[in-house]
């Protein structure tokens, strides 16, 4: 069974007014937990170009997967009251692709791509001007036969989210007016995104065991929402009556071999593997991955951010080093420096 890749916040399910009513994605930004900084921020630029009546300015998301992006981006076209077209950038691989959805917009309009780093050069080129000006000219036919088209675009806004902001180029980022740097989510935070999507769910859930799921959601909404779930399993199974007990988040917990720190069985290979083979570091990222059977792009986005922001790896200028922290939680005596 495949629990990584599991999508608690499909981008493409399309849903009535009364699921979205029941979702786990909120609609609007009062209902949006947490990101604070990002959503202040937003509301004052959805509430001048609302005013204003003009698209709102492009929108860049960036930061680690699993932090509501998408969601972010579906909450921005509710408030505006506009249409919303989702594409990513691997999937758009020719001009005539990027025209084809640029074609469908209306005055207004946004358009979300996901993984936007992932377009091709050829397709970003075409975006400059389509963002700049709302315009796109592109080459059709080949050969003698082939001629420039101009297309006049209506205004949109383009929103594009990345894991990697650093990927993308700089005459890409530069067009973006609005960059929105999304970080883990604090424990409240997520505890009130637990607590809120078992009400979706209608089960009752005691503070202790929504706050425990917090703690070890690794700062990710994403995956405090697919340990829930689990969890809503364990209270049913076990009890019977379904409502979500401390002891059933701790099974669920034990089970899925996450520890206090919400580090899975994945994260402590990964600096168990640097501590027997590499003493310790500094090592480069594409020998850990290689070593624990991982891609580098999932090491990189899953995995690293988020070892280095609990203190369990450091980066150096000759790769990746662990702390004297992983040592200690991984039950090794700390190295004398
Ligand atoms: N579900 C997932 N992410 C959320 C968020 N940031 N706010 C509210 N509900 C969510």
């Amino acid at each position: 069974m495949e629990l990584d890749n599991e999508r608690i916040l499909s981008s493409d399910s399309q849903e009535g007014d009364l699921t979205d009513f029941l979702s786990l994605r909120p609609r609007f930004l009062r209902e949006y937990i947490g990101q604070q900084k990002v959503k202040n921020e937003l509301d004052i630029y959805i509430k001048a170009a609302l005013k204003r009546e003009e698209a709102l300015d492009h929108v860049l998301l960036y930061g680690p997967p699993g932090l509501g992006k998408t969601t972010l981006a579906l909450v921005i076209a509710n408030e505006l009251d506009v249409q919303i077209k989702t594409s990513s950038g691997p999937a758009i691989e020719r001009p005539g692709d990027l025209l084809a959805i640029l074609n469908e917009l209306n005055a207004g309009d946004i358009l979300f791509i996901d993984e936007i780093h992932r377009l091709p050069r050829i397709v970003e080129e075409v975006l400059y001007s389509a963002m700049e000006d709302y315009y796109v000219d592109i080459v059709v036919g080949q050969g003698a036969t082939s001629q420039p088209i101009h297309f006049e675009l209506p205004p949109f806004t383009l929103i594009g989210a990345t894991t990697r902001a650093g990927m993308l180029s700089q005459p890409l980022r530069d067009r973006f007016g609005i960059m929105a740097h999304m970080q883990y989510y604090q424990e409240a935070d997520l505890n009130e995104i637990v607590k809120r999507s078992a009400q979706v769910f209608g089960v009752d859930i005691h503070p202790d065991a929504s706050y425990e799921i917090a703690l070890r959601s690794r700062g990710t909404p994403r995956v405090a929402n697919r340990i829930l779930r689990r969890v809503r399993d364990f209270a049913q199974v076990n009890d019977g009556d379904g409502n979500i007990g401390f002891q059933h988040a701790q099974k669920a917990l034990e089970t899925l071999e996450i520890d206090k720190y919400g580090l899975d069985a994945l994260d402590r290979r990964l600096l168990q593997t640097m501590i027997d083979y590499y003493n310790g570091g500094p090592v480069g990222i594409a020998t850990i991955a290689v070593n624990i059977g991982e891609d580098v792009v999932t090491v990189e986005d899953m995995y690293e951010p988020y070892l280095l922001q609990t203190g369990f790896i450091q980066r150096t200028s000759r790769g990746r080093k662990v702390t004297s922290l992983a040592y200690q939680h991984l039950g090794y005596p700390t190295p004398k420096e």
